[in-house]
């Protein structure tokens, strides 16, 4: 069951850390009772007396008794994180803002496109829509990062591809002698799919030049601004929408969102940064 007291972290144990890639680590945990949230939210995560930091979880919505974060390496707190080694407890709040409405997704083509630490918030996503999986016409995921060894999640990609109406494309900005998939940003997957574009959902998560180019270059093939689902970030406080911290535009990420229509938020002018 969802914590009542939004305020207070409900008690997480840490079971285990799992170096993904150079800079990322996966945390698996443990809450001190059921833990619900749906693909799309995010959590708190408080470390005792250093302070908290907004991660999304990357396990399925579909258990309630563990939960997964992956996390980048990026500053103090995230530094903190990474220290840790398993057997701490650590407090969380949430989970915050709304989640991706996966019932719009059901008989539509949809393309997961996603990059670095971003794939972890999609990863949440699929395994959450592959419990479900025939309700989906088609599930095409096109995934980048910078090169084969960041890709986080390795030994999850040949289960993904095993799947009946799953397609898996993948590609580095720079190739090593045993990259044997495609070289290139990750929007030059796009170009590879024979897709109706018109009528696919497009869900994208990444760093945010990511975002903006994935988003324009589905634009240009024809996706039209409400199908497009983007998961945006901004430096955040209360996750409560009380403090405006994370004011995009007439929304509120930690409450409206973090997952958008290119549609609502197109004429901000701070989106991608
Ligand atoms: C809704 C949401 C979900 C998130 N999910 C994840 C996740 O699953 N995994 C993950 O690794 N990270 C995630 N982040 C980003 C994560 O919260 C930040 O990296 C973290 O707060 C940085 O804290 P720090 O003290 O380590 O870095 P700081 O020392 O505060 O900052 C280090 C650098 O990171 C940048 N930064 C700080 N906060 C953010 C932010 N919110 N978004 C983007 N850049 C930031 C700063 O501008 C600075 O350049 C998420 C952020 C939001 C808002
Ligand atoms: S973090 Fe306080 S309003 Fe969003």
């Amino acid at each position: 069951m969802t914590d009542k007291n939004i305020y207070k972290p409900l008690k997480f144990r840490l079971d285990r850390v799992v170096t993904e890639s150079p800079l990322i680590k996966t945390f698996f945990m443990t809450p001190e009772r059921d833990f619900e949230f749906k693909a799309g939210q995010f959590v708190e995560i408080t470390l005792d007396g250093l302070g908290e930091a907004p991660y999304t979880p990357s396990s399925s919505a579909w258990v309630k008794d563990k939960m997964e974060v992956t996390i980048m390496k990026a500053g103090y707190i995230t530094g903190k994180m990474h220290e840790l080694r398993g057997g701490e407890t650590l407090g969380i709040r949430g989970p915050f803002g709304k989640g991706y409405p996966i019932e719009k997704f059901y008989g539509k083509e949809v393309i997961i496109l996603g990059g670095g630490v971003g794939i972890a918030p999609l990863r949440c996503l699929l395994l959450t829509m592959l419990e479900e999986a025939e309700k989906f016409k088609r599930i095409i995921i096109c995934l980048g990062a910078k090169t084969p060894d960041d890709f986080i999640y390795k030994e999850w990609y040949s289960q993904l591809a095993r799947i009946r109406n799953v397609e898996l494309l993948r590609s580095v900005d720079k190739a090593d002698a045993s990259w044997q998939e495609t070289e290139g940003v990750v929007t030059v997957l796009l170009d590879k799919l024979e897709v109706d574009f018109s009528k696919a959902l497009a869900v994208v998560c990444g760093p945010p030049i990511m975002m903006k180019f994935g988003t324009l270059t589905l634009l240009k093939k024809g996706c039209t601004e409400q199908n497009i689902y983007l998961s945006m970030e901004k430096n955040m406080s209360c996750g409560l929408g009380k403090c405006g911290h994370c004011a995009l535009g007439d929304y509120f990420v930690c409450k409206d969102g973090p997952v958008f229509t290119y549609d609502q938020i197109k004429d901000y002018p701070d989106i991608w940064i």
